[in-house]
């Protein structure tokens, strides 16, 4: 069994919560973390016993014994970071969204297929097998045709969420904060999944919070055949975090979408069954990120660039999505 080094840049929220489940895969390695600062470098090294700390992102970059990069920063520093690390000749798993702009995720892709590296988006929720069985069963056509998908994602309290928290990342424009592309990624990526195509046509609108950013948003998407998406995310308000794809003949409800461990199959005609789906994952304390960590190890055991359950087309498609939403709303961020 080969095993890989990973490294990791910013050891900030989402890298402590990819540690409590990295070390679940045997085949990973912890080889290097990297921080701007090297005094939060080493207490997070510690931690979990990466072999070495970095002061700096570049040098980690350099350790020939890093055979993974996991870009675990804000959006605005993705794009960047991810063509280092694959310039550098590293493979990479980048946090969602994978840049800020579809322009910004066209140059990655690029430079990952310049470089022959392996790129993958941080989508955590393409790898649950829920979600891999509930796709399945779409693609099986035994259901029928998909005809209206509601997806949300929403957390937050209305209507303080920049006031109580003047330091996060989740409200500053400057970085591309805002819900549409912290969590609403999500629910344009689960829909195109799960339809299996863009939409054609897009109305959204929005609600701000002080600092520019989006608060609220909500989207409609119409597909070419009729059928239609309604997608909500906010940092202003929690919401049930679910979604629901009504199909011909069955509707099927996910709750927790983004980390399913079960779906519920209602059929609506007499030659589907009803289904639970089920496929826990949390006993013993895991939180599902070991999903895209053994699929991305996989992958490069097979000799892949890119993986079959989040492709780089994927992860570009959604970022266009986003940048028409985002003209439907007039949302622009300095570094656009
Ligand atoms: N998959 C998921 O479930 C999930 C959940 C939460 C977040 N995310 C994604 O993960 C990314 C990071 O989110 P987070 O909540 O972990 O962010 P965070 O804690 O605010 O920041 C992560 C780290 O990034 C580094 N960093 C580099 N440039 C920075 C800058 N200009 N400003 C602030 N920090 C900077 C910092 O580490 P050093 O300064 O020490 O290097 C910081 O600790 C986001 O893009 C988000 O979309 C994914």
């Amino acid at each position: 069994m080969k095993t890989y080094g990973w490294g990791i840049l910013g050891p900030g929220r989402i890298a402590h919560r990819f540690l409590n489940d990295l070390p679940r895969c045997e085949q990973a390695s912890l080889a290097a973390v990297a921080s701007r600062d090297l005094d939060r470098a080493r207490p997070f090294a510690g931690q979990y016993g990466f072999q070495k700390a970095y002061g700096s992102y570049s040098e980690l970059l350099q350790d020939p014994a890093v055979d993974i990069v996991y870009v675990a920063t804000p959006h605005p520093q993705h794009a960047e970071l991810a063509q280092q690390a694959l310039e550098a000749k590293k493979a990479v798993l980048c946090e969602k969204p994978v840049a800020v702009n579809a322009r910004q995720a066209c140059q990655l892709v690029a430079c990952a297929a310049a470089n022959q590296q392996f790129f993958m988006e941080a989508m955590w929720t393409r790898f649950f097998p829920v979600n891999r069985q509930v796709k399945a069963l779409l693609d099986s056509g035994a259901l029928g045709a998909v005809t209206l998908i509601e997806v949300d994602f929403g957390f937050g309290s209305w209507p303080r969420g920049p006031v109580d928290h003047p330091e996060s990342r989740i409200y500053a424009p400057q970085l591309a904060g805002g819900s549409l592309l912290d969590v609403g990624v999500y629910c344009v990526s689960y829909a195109t999944w799960m339809k299996g195509e863009s939409p054609t046509a897009i109305k959204a609108l929005t609600t701000r919070v002080s600092t520019g950013v989006d608060g609220m948003t909500a989207v409609l998407f119409q597909y070419r055949d009729g059928a239609m998406a309604v997608l909500r995310s906010s940092v202003i308000q929690a919401t049930r975090v679910a979604a629901t794809i009504y199909c011909e003949k069955a509707t099927i409800d996910v709750p927790e979408f983004y980390h399913p461990e079960q779906a519920v199959v209602r059929s609506r005609s007499g030659d589907v069954e009803d289904q639970v789906i089920r496929a826990p994952y949390s006993a013993g304390g895991a939180t599902g990120f070991d999903f895209e960590a053994r699929e991305l190890m996989r992958c490069l055991d097979d000799g892949l660039l890119e993986s079959p359950l989040m492709t780089w087309r994927q992860s570009v498609d959604v970022m266009d999505l986003l940048d028409s939403i985002r003209r439907e709303i007039g949302l622009v961020f300095p570094m656009d």
